[in-house]
This record gives structure tokens, C-alpha cells and sequence, in this order.
């Protein structure tokens, strides 16, 4: 393994946002695009934490009742990188292996928004349990 990839994330800076209302989802969805951008991400990368972000945060808001958004810099063995946890105590994804395939979706739309951001994404987990919430982390590294 590289050195970079065997070092330990540091965490750098750390804050935690309410997801109450789809001026939440903006407020979260632009404070990603700043600390991408602080960190030194080209304009790709920024994009897709930032659309991540954004698809995540909502689902929280309108699948899952709510929640709170925590956005953190890192810095691993000199990669910048800005990971978002976003928790929210909804129903929990119900069927979570067809809904990370995409295309599934209770609210009519595209449903491409967790296959989609996984795949924006460079490491992404879904924690999610019936009546227990649903907690996804997702972290994103600057290109070299
Ligand atoms: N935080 C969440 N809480 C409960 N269910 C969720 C959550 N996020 C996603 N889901 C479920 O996974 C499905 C797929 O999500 P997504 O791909 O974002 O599509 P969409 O939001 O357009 O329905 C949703 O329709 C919903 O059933
Ligand atoms: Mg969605």
C-alpha cells in the first residue's frame, strides 16, 4: 500500500448543520462547495461532493424527516478531502440493496440519487435499519 493510503485522516476542521428545511439542504450543499474549494479540489471533484452532498442531505430532509448534516475537512498524508455525515432517525431505507442500485424511488422521481452519489463519491456507506434512521458517510479526495 502507498504511504498516502496507509496514513490516518486527519480531521481538520468539523461542523454540524440542521437539516430542517430545503434552505437547509442549500446552506449544506454550499458550504461543501466552500471547503472543496478551500481544500484545493479542481472543479470535477467540487462538483461531485457538492452534488453528493446535496442529493444526500435531501433525501435526509424529505425520506427521513430530518436531521443533521456534520461536514469535515481531512487531510491524508497531504490529500485534501471533505467528508459529510449525514444522520437523520426516519423510517430507515427500506429496501436498501435496491436502492443503491438506482432507479428505485417512492417518490416518483429518477431515484438516482444514492447510486448516484455513491458513484461521485470515493468511499460511501449507508448505515439504515427499519425505524432506526439512516446514517450515510461519504467522503470525497482531492485528485493528484
Ligand atoms: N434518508 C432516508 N430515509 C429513508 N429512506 C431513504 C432515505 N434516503 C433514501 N431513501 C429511500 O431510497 C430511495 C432512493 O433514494 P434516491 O435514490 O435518492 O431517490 P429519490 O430520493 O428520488 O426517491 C428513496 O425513494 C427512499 O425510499
Ligand atoms: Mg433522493
Amino acid at each position: 500500500m502507498a504511504p498516502t493510503e496507509a496514513a490516518e485522516a486527519k480531521v481538520l476542521t468539523r461542523e454540524a448543520l440542521p437539516v430542517r428545511s430545503e434552505d437547509d439542504v442549500v446552506l449544506v450543499r454550499r458550504r461543501a462547495r466552500e471547503l472543496a474549494q478551500r481544500r484545493g479540489f479542481d472543479g470535477f471533484a467540487q462538483a461531485a461532493i457538492t452534488t453528493a452532498t446535496s442529493e444526500i442531505v435531501r433525501n435526509a430532509l424529505v425520506h427521513g424527516g430530518g436531521g443533521e448534516a456534520t461536514l469535515e475537512e481531512l487531510d491524508r498524508g497531504g490529500r485534501a478531502g471533505v467528508r459529510l455525515t449525514c444522520r437523520d432517525e426516519g423510517p430507515g431505507v427500506l429496501d436498501l440493496e435496491r436502492a443503491l442500485r438506482g432507479g428505485f424511488s417512492v417518490t416518483g422521481t429518477l431515484g438516482l440519487g444514492l447510486s448516484g452519489a455513491r458513484r461521485l463519491v470515493d468511499e460511501f456507506e449507508v448505515r439504515s435499519a427499519p425505524g432506526a434512521g439512516t446514517t450515510v458517510v461519504l467522503t470525497k479526495w482531492a485528485r493528484r
